[in-house]
């Protein structure tokens, strides 16, 4: 089976959150499992830059009011997987982040730089574009790659099946619907039916509308998002495509986060010799500045300072937390108002809270290898990724419980603890009351070394590796290309 993957970020190369992970490792393991896969991704500076032994498919010249467009194929740096390069240098060679530029403001011409990607992707499934390769599948990751799916249904005979995964449906790709002509599909599309939303235009409608299947990062986020609390506007839509619509928890790159061969950190260790754990914590604490107080419950966040994640409940519990014996590290970047309040926070309570304005990898890994717990309190959360990694190094997730955080980690109750099932601390309410409470029920259950190791490793234990769902997108492909056969 030949699966092409369409997407705007590609970990290590371009990244700003969790689908960059899941386009690097899902094709790894896919490729795994016997298929023949692709990526597509656009010209940034940084896939440019990086990607290996590249030459041109083909020159196709101006298109979508760019003088060059060419389409590269290459490889990913360090690896045998193919990648189709858009190298369209007036719309994707720049500064800032693949959407927005250095001052965080939306790239204006956003809409002619994420069409084009899909209409590649179009391009490759109608077998003219390359001559030697063309995919059965084509499965586009979120708003900025969903238009391949409206292209390929709108212009057949294309053979392809289409599947599009929603990584976060609050990120939609609207559009003013007077910059309709720049994307050559028919007027008939501009109307609610299409992908006209509320008066604005909608690349997110044209994948939940036009693929043949629709997946979302966790089967509880596929539930939440048919409803109108998250469905943020398009739980109709959704509703109508039924059980066109499904879940596939993400998996987690394993040898990228594996505390038991993890270069970054500052002693290896796993379940069996968790020794090391200690060793992490204490170089996080004296790197970090941190009060080397072995009784503190060490909670860090690592995250997009954004709404979506509910840091402001962590904000208002902190004085109380502190009292309780809490330690904070925080590394993040975003909102600047959430920025500032962290930085104010760390101002208050030198030794005690510590926060890093930033993005920087290494430092991540030594974050969630150091500390004793996770906070993930997310007001929605698709799939989550950070918690894994908490289970992973047996850093404790504290979470909300939504989307793929209330799938992956069991609240430690009387119950679970005695059925040695608990993995991290839940719990409902978006307030910083129960934020609070879950957190004092860590610390407490920490005061019991017994206890809190037995439930370090049975998070350890946990395993979320890409091999089950690699599996699961492989059936679903099958399924798909069938129902296109038969159509
Ligand atoms: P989202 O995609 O909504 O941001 P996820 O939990 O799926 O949430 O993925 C976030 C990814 O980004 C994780 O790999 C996490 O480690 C990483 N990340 C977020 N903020 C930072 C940061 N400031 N520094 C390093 N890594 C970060
Ligand atoms: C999105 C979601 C996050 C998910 C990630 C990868 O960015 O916000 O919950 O883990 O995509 O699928």
């Amino acid at each position: 089976m030949r699966v092409l993957h369409v997407a705007a970020e590609v970990f290590p190369l371009v990244k700003t959150g969790g689908l960059a992970d899941v386009v690097a490792a899902l094709p790894v393991a896919l490729a795994g499992q016997g298929a023949d896969v692709r990526l597509l991704l656009p010209g940034y500076p940084a896939v440019m830059d990086s990607v290996q032994g590249s030459r041109t498919v083909i020159d196709i010249g101006a298109c979508f009011g760019a003088l060059r467009v060419r389409l590269l194929l290459a490889r990913m740096p360090g690896s045998k997987l193919p990648v189709y390069v858009v190298d369209a240098p007036y719309y994707y060679r720049r500064g800032g982040s693949p959407y927005q530029d250095s001052r965080g403001e939306e790239w204006p011409d956003n809409l002619q730089r994420f069409a084009l990607l899909g209409w590649l992707a179009a391009h490759l499934a109608a077998e003219d574009a390359d001559p030697d390769w063309a995919p059965d599948i084509v499965h586009a990751h979120d708003w900025h790659a969903a238009m391949a799916c409206a292209y390929i249904a709108e212009h057949p005979p294309t053979p392809a099946a289409t599947v599009f995964t929603v990584h976060n449906l609050a990120y939609q790709g609207l559009f003013p619907m007077h910059d309709w002509s720049s994307l050559g599909l028919a007027t008939r599309l501009m109307s609610p039916a299409g992908l006209e939303f509320h008066g604005q235009l909608s690349f997110m409608k044209a994948g939940l509308k036009f693929a043949d299947h629709i997946t979302t990062v966790s089967p509880n986020y596929a539930r939440e998002i048919a409803t109108h609390e998250f469905g943020c506007g398009l739980d109709g839509v959704i509703r109508d495509r039924g059980a066109a619509v499904t879940g596939v928890l993400n998996g987690i790159d394993d040898e990228v986060w594996n505390p038991a061969t993890d270069p970054a950190i500052a002693e290896r260790y796993d379940a069996e010799r968790p020794s090391g754990k200690r060793s992490c914590r204490l170089a996080l604490q004296s790197e970090l500045g941190l009060h080397a107080d072995d009784a503190a419950l060490l909670v860090t966040v690592v995250s997009r300072l954004t709404a979506q994640k509910g840091l402001d409940l962590v904000l208002a519990a902190l004085p109380a937390l502190l009292q309780a014996g809490v330690q904070l590290a925080v590394q993040g970047t975003g909102e600047p108002a959430l920025e500032a309040a962290f930085l104010m926070a760390m101002r208050s309570h030198p030794g005690r809270v510590h926060v890093h304005m930033g993005y920087d990898e290494a430092r991540a890994h030594r974050l969630v290898a150091g500390a004793d717990a996770i906070a993930v309190p997310s007001r929605f959360e698709p799939c989550g990724l950070t918690q894994l990694y908490g289970l992973r190094y047996g850093t404790l997730p504290i979470v909300r419980r939504v989307g793929g955080l209330a799938d992956t980690v069991t609240d430690a109750s009387p119950k679970t603890l005695a059925e040695g099932t608990a993995t991290g601390f839940s719990f409902d309410a978006a307030t910083p009351a129960a934020f609070e409470k879950a957190v004092k029920r860590a610390v407490e259950l920490r005061q019991d070394a017994g206890a809190w190791g037995a439930l370090m490793k049975s998070a350890m234990a946990q395993r979320f590796s890409w091999q089950g769902p690699a599996q699961a997108y492989l059936d679903l492909y099958g399924a798909a290309l069938m129902a296109r056969q038969a159509r």
